[in-house]
């Protein structure tokens, strides 16, 4: 698959390197020009090339951003519209400023990129756990966890796909703004190193907490009882129990942290 690379940094040039090493074609690059990546490049591999990032933009169906957040409205709209755009860039108010947002980080891009198929990936693994964590011959659910979330099936299987090329495993945290909530900084899943199968307990636990949440279970003025969530949530009374629980728990050790 050819995927152009915008942003060369940790991020970047570390997911370059996978790709590269699966067998794609990777053209990468930064703002300030393809002349400052030949090291880079060299370092990837014959499957690498840089260019600028309208070229990178243009060199095949797929994308990747992994730029600064305070950057996302240098992304070429059109140049990537139609095309597939991994999302990796997060939003930090102390090193991005103060910023307007939509619902998610990611929202923002997407509203930005909207001709364009976005996927939040790669954004809630810190890129040392991503340059080492590879696990290619362990069962997909031993391998670590790389959530994704997006609106557009088809795209986030290809992203999938990409996932599990690398030697991780795909987690899908569902659409674009729900899913994308769980998978970024604050969530008590946000760069934490787990298994697949950790993963999709975790996450589970956290969306029955919130669907429970969202539902009214927390007013007391509602009155609502556990069988009549559980019915809600179609679960049983026993899993949506012990779902709350682990789904409270994450949140409040990670309130505590
Ligand atoms: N570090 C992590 O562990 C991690 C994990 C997940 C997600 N993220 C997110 O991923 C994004 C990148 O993080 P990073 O750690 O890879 O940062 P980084 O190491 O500082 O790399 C950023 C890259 O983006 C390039 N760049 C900056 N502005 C650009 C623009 N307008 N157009 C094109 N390229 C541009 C930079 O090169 P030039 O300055 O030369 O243009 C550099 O190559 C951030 O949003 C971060 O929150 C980081």
């Amino acid at each position: 698959m050819k995927i152009g690379i915008i942003g060369a940094g940790n991020i970047g040039g570390t997911v370059a390197q996978h790709f590269v090493d699966a067998g794609h074609e990777v053209m990468i690059s930064n703002s300030r020009g393809p002349e400052t990546l030949t090291d880079l490049v060299d370092e990837l591999g014959p499957n690498a090339q840089a260019g600028t990032v309208s070229e990178a933009a243009d060199f095949g169906d797929i994308a990747m951003e992994a730029i600064p957040f305070s950057a996302y409205e240098s992304l070429p709209a059109d140049a990537l519209s139609g095309k597939i755009v991994i999302s990796a860039a997060n939003y930090y108010p102390a090193r991005d400023g103060m910023m307007d947002l939509a619902e998610t980080h990611t929202d923002t891009i997407a509203e930005h990129l909207e001709d364009s198929r976005v996927v939040k990936a790669f954004n809630e693994t810190y890129w040392e756990t991503l340059r080492d964590g590879q696990r290619p011959d362990a069962d997909l659910d031993d391998r670590l966890a790389i959530f994704l979330a997006g609106d557009d099936e088809e795209a986030k299987e290809v992203v999938a796909g990409l996932i599990k090329d690398i030697g991780f495993a795909p987690v899908d945290a569902g659409p674009l703004t729900e899913g994308g909530r769980h998978i970024e900084p604050g969530s008590p899943i946000y760069t934490e190193p787990m298994t697949a199968s950790e993963a999709r307990t975790r996450l589970a636990a956290l969306q029955t907490t919130v669907a429970a949440y969202e539902h009214g279970y927390y007013d007391p003025s509602k009155e609502i009882t556990v069988q009549e969530l559980a019915d809600e949530l179609d679960m049983s009374e026993e899993s949506l129990s012990e779902q709350l629980q682990q789904g409270s728990e994450q949140l409040i050790s990670q309130y505590l942290e």
